[in-house]
């Protein structure tokens, strides 16, 4: 029912309102095997919350709740963070077997019961597992990455630690998994998603390997990952449990590992979108101590510091659109709109998987016992992470439903994307949004020049929601997965219209079935009246308002009249290839709307078919 995913959706937003999470990862064992103590996981963890320049990094993610070197105690950072005040999203190793998952659930338990609400309140969330699916995933076994769990073992894990944690002071706590985006994107692995409380997804464009991926690159595929995780997570909340750009190491592809590109992915990516809007746990505070591994990815180097290697600060990220990398926006999305297209099934909703990325090595570190795979686990998790098959990722880019994204550090300005496309390889045709519009008030005026109303080929949904309201003409109007359209209140949708488009024509259209043929979505409608809409001269970002919305390039109009049961046509013209637009909807009479926008069937809002 739509409501269950309603209910998720609006609970996991209320806890994104009440605090976001911010932090590192932090493995068992040091690079020569031994474990880290009490002693060490506190001053990493007082390091982090004083790091110069940055401020906020109060929680930490663990692989494994058992002390390296023991069979089920519990393991020591438990009472370092209670000291410290260290939140802790907790990890259970999940391919240890069913005896490996007992001996987390033991120490676990045995935790809980001696440290009680002290260590509880700390909680964050559950993860079973860590890159168990990606492990035997094609790309994962061919780079030996170690031995991995399916999708009904880790489902069947997460109910037992729910169990195990019911009745305890940690009742309650949401339980998930982690895996790579690759792995939650692959229908495959669906049981997990339903049965976790939250998706923790791992992404590391450096090592997307067979893919476009210099640091100019970084931030868009990126988010692409995580978009794509987001449309798949059926409304659950998405938390990034590990990122991050190595400061050495060797090149992958394009991908160059240096300070500088460490420092940028930092800016562009943490302090542009995650950090205090997305529960966020960097790859990570120190990866190299006693030796270097390589890659490394701390922000400080074998000796733990309060100084960092490079700057944290965020005061390289302005808000203007000029410091995100349009051409890597363009390039990731002509890339992912080739990959599904050579694929063939842009727009079906597939998924479908190629990729040879990751390398990882510690194969069968996984088996050993959950007391020392954690180890492994940590040392090599990075590595782990590969790359994800980049067919996989464009699919779901160009065709899956509901993703909010936005450019709070700015949003590119279509003259950048056009500018510096050029720097992408032109492999495919490109795409784009409407850059001509005819106005077609309804269904009935659709001409032989618009596509489809329906989903059936290839379409775009809107990145962006942003509701501006007039009665607080100065209020940012933030992001929102519903569309509303009010006497008061109007929304704005942003579309990106990728390179692929180019030469194609695209056609806005709103959708709006009968409420029972909804399965996961939900609309209000009262009043009488339709809406107009606007095309406006530049993109929205989360941070406009009534008063800043920019000036109107084009009326489209609209229908007279909505009416459940009916498809809209609005506009048609040429793509508008690399461009992302915005679309104003402002209701006309007494219309009041708010629907979930969905493209689950039946698909419901305002979408771009490309034909
Ligand atoms: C998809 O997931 C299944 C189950 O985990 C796995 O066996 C399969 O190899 C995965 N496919 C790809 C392309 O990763
Ligand atoms: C995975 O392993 C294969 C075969 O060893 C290798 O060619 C490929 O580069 C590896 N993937 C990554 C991302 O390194
Ligand atoms: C989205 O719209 C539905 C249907 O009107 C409504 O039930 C839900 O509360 C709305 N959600 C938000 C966050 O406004």
């Amino acid at each position: 029912m739509l409501s269950s995913t309603l209910i998720t959706l609006a609970a996991s937003l209320s806890v994104a309102s009440a605090q976001v999470y911010k932090g590192f990862n932090y493995g068992a064992t040091n690079t020569d095997n031994s474990p880290i103590t009490e002693s060490q996981y506190q001053n990493d963890f007082s390091t982090a919350q004083k790091l110069v320049g940055a401020s906020g990094f109060t929680s930490g993610r663990l692989y494994t709740s058992i002390q390296a070197g023991t069979i089920d105690t519990y393991t020591e950072a438990f009472q370092a963070a209670i000291n410290t005040k260290t939140s802790l999203l907790l990890g259970l190793w999940g391919s240890g077997g069913q005896a490996g998952l007992s001996n987390e659930i033991t120490a676990l338990q045995a935790a809980i019961k001696n440290f009680g609400s002290s260590l509880t309140d700390l909680i964050v969330g559950i993860s079973v597992g860590s890159e168990d699916l990606y492990r035997i995933s094609p790309t994962g076994i061919e780079n030996m990455s170690g031995i991995g769990a399916g999708p009904d073992v880790i489902s069947n894990y997460i109910g037992q630690v729910k169990s195990a944690i019911a009745g305890t002071a940690a009742n309650g706590k949401p339980v998930g998994h982690v895996d790579t985006w690759t792995a939650w994107i692959n229908g495959s692995n669906d049981a997990v998603i339903a049965a976790a409380d939250f998706i923790g997804m791992d992404a590391y464009p450096y090592f997307q390997n067979t893919m476009t991926n210099p640091i100019a690159d970084g931030y868009s595929l990126f988010f692409d990952a995580y978009d794509a995780t987001v449309s798949v997570a059926g409304g659950k909340p998405v938390w990034v449990t590990e990122t991050g750009w190595p400061i050495s190491g060797a090149t992958e592809n394009q991908a160059v590992p240096s300070l500088q590109n460490a420092k940028t992915y930092w800016d562009q990516v943490g302090c542009g979108r995650l950090f205090g809007q997305v529960n966020t746990w960097w790859y990570t505070l120190q990866d190299a101590f006693p030796t270097t591994p390589s890659p490394s990815f701390g922000v400080v180097g074998t000796t733990l510091s309060d100084t960092p290697l490079y700057d944290l600060s965020c005061s390289g990220v302005s808000t203007s659109a000029s410091d995100i990398p349009s051409a890597s926006v363009t390039a990731a999305i002509e890339s992912a709109t080739a990959a599904s297209a050579q694929a063939g099934n842009v727009g079906t909703g597939q998924k479908i998987g190629s990729g040879s990325e990751a390398q990882g090595q510690n194969a069968g570190s996984a088996s050993s016992p959950a007391g020392t795979s954690p180890a492994a686990q940590q040392q090599t998790s990075a590595t782990e992470t590969q790359a994800p098959a980049q067919a996989l990722e464009s699919t779901i880019f160009s065709t899956k439903g509901v993703t909010i994204t936005s450019c709070p550090g700015g949003c590119p300005k279509e003259s950048q994307l056009q500018t510096e496309a050029p720097t992408v390889p032109p492999a495919t045709a490109p795409t784009t949004l409407i850059t001509k519009t005819s106005v077609l008030p309804s269904a009935s005026a659709a001409s032989a020049s618009s596509c489809l109303a329906s989903l059936s080929g290839t379409y775009e949904y809107p990145h962006l929601i942003v509701p501006v309201d007039k009665t607080q003409p100065d209020k940012a109007g933030g992001t929102s997965y519903n569309g509303t359209i009010s006497s008061t209140i109007s929304s704005i949708f942003n579309f990106d219209i990728p390179q692929t488009d180019s030469g194609k024509t695209c056609t806005l259209v709103f959708l709006l079935p009968q409420q029972d043929q909804l399965t996961t979505s939900v609309f209000s409608l009262s009043g009488s009246g339709g809406f107009d809409v606007a095309q406006l001269s530049s993109p929205v970002t989360e941070q406009t308002s009534y008063n800043t919305v920019s000036s109107v390039s084009s009326d489209l109009g609209g229908p007279e009249s909505v009416t459940p049961g009916n498809e809209y046509v609005i506009a048609s013209g040429s793509c508008a290839a690399s461009q992302r637009i915005s679309y104003e909807v402002t209701a006309t009479g007494s219309l009041d709307l708010n629907y979930f926008q969905d493209f689950n069937p039946s698909p419901i809002g305002f979408y771009v078919t490309v034909c």
